[in-house]
């Protein structure tokens, strides 16, 4: 089985970190006789600057061909003042909406060894581990109309929809189930049904998604109050489901529990498996080009993509392994260091886990 995998390192510290994590695969498919077939592609900031815009047809073309697609991270102060359209951000939209990848998976764990990084308090997020299912194709990210105009009394006013249809609620539940059925089994649905009608549907989905899953626990959350929740109690989490808008939050507050944003890997599923893979860090634009961007999260989302993409779990734990030797003996990246730990770089952090893969 040769797998078909596209690399786009991106933009900023999307290429560092990316072609650390490609590494690792490498090293990955030697220990266990696997075979890939790369193609490398463009997005965001680098596509603009090569082909004017920030997802161009060629990379669609590439990514609608493979079986899983790695990215490092797009966007940059460099695009800020192109038209809203034109922006990087639009290509991982555009990505995201193309290949239909409509369940973001973004688990916020910690690993023990980095407890002192979060900044909440040890027991609070001490053996952390959740799961959160993000609806990514739909919501108000992608609600008609929207848009800039002058209203009636010549007042310029801007507008969203935020929409979900059924069957959009209904394949992101079922998703989330799914998972939750893999782990602990209960399964938290977050939602603003109190206030808006969209969110009264995707309660009413859930609920009735769940006489299918019998096994699974589901609650209800309003996404203030799971807010608060995820900083004062994390831990009473397993998996969280919810919209677009809401996962984008609340998936960067649980990234914090975790210490560092440089450590969480990310998978976008469509319905049949075919996911893209990167870390919920961004470009950290401040930071490229210096070579001390954390690597492991686009590392840990090779090990996500063979979990999910390739159906190779047992590289997954490889890699998972690996990263947390790693972390043992105490070598950290500038975002993860503390006092008495070995500072290294990006490519020494690389090397590093390619090396403990062997062990
Ligand atoms: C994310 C990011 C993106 C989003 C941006 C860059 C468009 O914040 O993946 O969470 O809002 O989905
Ligand atoms: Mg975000």
């Amino acid at each position: 089985m040769t797998y078909k995998i596209l690399l786009i390192p991106g933009d900023g510290i999307g290429t560092e970190i990316a072609a650390e994590a490609q590494k690792v695969l490498d090293r990955v498919l030697k220990l266990n006789g696997g075979q890939v077939e790369y193609s490398y592609g463009l997005l965001g900031g680098a596509s603009i600057d090569e082909t004017g815009v920030p997802l161009h047809e060629e990379t669609r073309a590439l990514a609608h061909g493979s079986d899983a697609i790695l990215l490092g991270a797009v966007g940059g102060p460099k695009w800020d003042k192109l038209d809203h359209n034109l922006k990087p951000e639009q290509g991982l939209l555009q990505i995201r909406s193309s290949l239909e990848l409509f369940s973001n998976l973004r688990p916020a764990m910690l690993f023990p060894q980095l407890a002192q990084a979060s900044s909440l308090k040890n027991d609070v997020v001490s053996g952390l581990d959740i799961l959160i299912v993000r609806e990514l194709t739909g919501g108000i990210y992608f609600g008609h109309p929207r848009g800039i105009r002058i209203n009636d009394a010549g007042e310029r006013e801007g507008f969203n929809t935020y929409i979900y249809r059924e069957h959009e609620i209904e394949r992101i539940g079922r998703s989330a189930f799914a998972m939750a059925r893999k782990r602990d089994k209960r399964l938290c649905s977050i939602d603003k049904a109190n206030v808006l009608e969209a969110t009264v549907l995707w309660r009413e989905v859930m609920t009735s998604l769940a006489s299918e899953y019998s096994d699974v626990e589901l609650t209800h959350m309003y996404v203030d109050n799971a807010a608060m929740q995820l900083v004062r109690d994390p831990k009473q989490f397993d998996v969280l489901v919810t919209g677009n808008m809401f996962g984008d939050i609340l998936s960067d507050c649980a990234a914090m529990l975790t210490g560092s944003i440089g450590m969480l890997p990310s998978a976008s599923l469509d319905k049949n498996g075919r996911g893209m893979y990167e870390p919920v860090h961004g470009s950290a634009p401040d930071i490229a080009g210096q070579g001390i961007a954390n690597p492991l999260a686009a590392i840990l989302s090779v090990a996500m993509m063979s979990r999910y993409s390739l159906n190779e779990v047992a590289w997954a734990d490889q890699i998972e392994r690996a990263v947390s030797k790693v972390l043992d003996q105490g070598l950290r990246t500038e975002d993860i260091y503390t006092d008495g730990m070995t500072k290294v770089s990006t490519s020494e952090m690389g090397a590093a886990v390619v090396d403990m893969l062997d062990h």
